[in-house]
């Protein structure tokens, strides 16, 4: 089992929801914390409410050049990498294709650039943080977990074109990961799952459809939200259990999507 105190956990979008939540259960277990967003206001923030052991930098995850500042960063400041948690992430929903209900004819499209918001910070985001961070990982001989952060929207969620597939992509990626680290005698060493929560009481549910939240929470058997702290204590565990990797691990309640997702 690997222990928390002393380790050192990259967290990106840190300064909100559920990677601030995972920060703060990071530092009250002994753990150093490297907080990266792209809001310095909040990143402000973040850093006086979580008081020590805590370094804060801005970040855009779509940017090559700040990924890579980032993992710098962490080195410098606290020597080790020991958990990433790629937790940047944004909605921008809308259906593909607008039908009209009385006529039957399609009314509007999502844009090209409303599809590519979501895949930029989403995907190409969660590829260059992991890329920086876990190669300072292995250069330094690194013990840890990369835990990226996928969705029961990767199940294929209406209205979310654009995040669903982000978020299929994300669930793929601990089984490209682990095998590329087993061809190298790695994977032991440096693990990577994901998370695939449901709804979680944060501030990117405020930009969801109201109508299309209430149906959803309708439909969660344990008849509410899941809290931000319940996501950060479930990656604790998965930190520290060795055997965990490779894979996918949903929390959401007991939600069960149906045929019109
Ligand atoms: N809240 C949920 O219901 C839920 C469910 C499943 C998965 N998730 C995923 O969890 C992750 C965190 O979501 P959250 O609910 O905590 O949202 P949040 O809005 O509270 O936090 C997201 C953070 O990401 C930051 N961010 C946005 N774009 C960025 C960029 N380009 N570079 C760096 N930082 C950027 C924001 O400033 C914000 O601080 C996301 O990947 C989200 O898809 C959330």
């Amino acid at each position: 089992m690997l222990n928390i105190k002393d380790s050192v956990a990259v967290i990106t979008g840190g300064a909100s929801g559920i990677g601030f939540s995972m920060a703060q259960y990071w530092v009250e277990k002994g753990g150093k914390v490297v907080l990266a967003d792209i809001n310095p206001e909040s990143l402000k923030i973040a850093k006086q409410k979580l008081k020590t052991n805590v370094a804060t930098i801005e970040c855009n995850v779509t940017k090559e050049k700040d990924c890579t500042k980032l993992a710098d960063f962490a080195m410098e400041t606290f020597g080790a990498i020991n958990l990433v948690v790629p937790s940047a992430g944004i909605i921008n929903d809308s259906l593909m294709l607008n039908i009209d209900r009385e006529t039957g004819k399609v009314k509007s499209k999502m844009s090209l650039e409303q599809f590519t918001s979501v895949i930029n910070i989403n995907l190409t985001g969660v590829f260059l943080t992991i890329r920086e961070c876990m190669e300072k990982m292995i250069n330094h001989d690194c013990e840890g977990l990369i835990c990226l952060i996928s969705s029961t929207g990767s199940l294929g969620t209406a209205g979310q074109i654009n995040y669903s597939s982000t978020k299929a992509a994300v669930s793929v990626m601990p089984k490209v990961v682990t095998a590329e680290l087993f061809r190298r005698k790695m994977a032991h060493k440096i693990r990577c799952v994901a998370i695939a929560p449901g709804y979680v009481r944060t501030p990117i549910l405020e930009g969801m459809n109201k109508k299309a939240l209430d149906y959803i929470l309708n439909k969660i058997p344990i008849n509410r939200l899941i809290e931000p702290e319940e996501i950060a204590s479930l990656t604790g565990e998965l930190f520290r259990n060795q055997a965990l990797t490779g894979d996918v691990f949903f929390i959401h309640g007991g939600l069960r999507l149906d045929s019109k997702g």
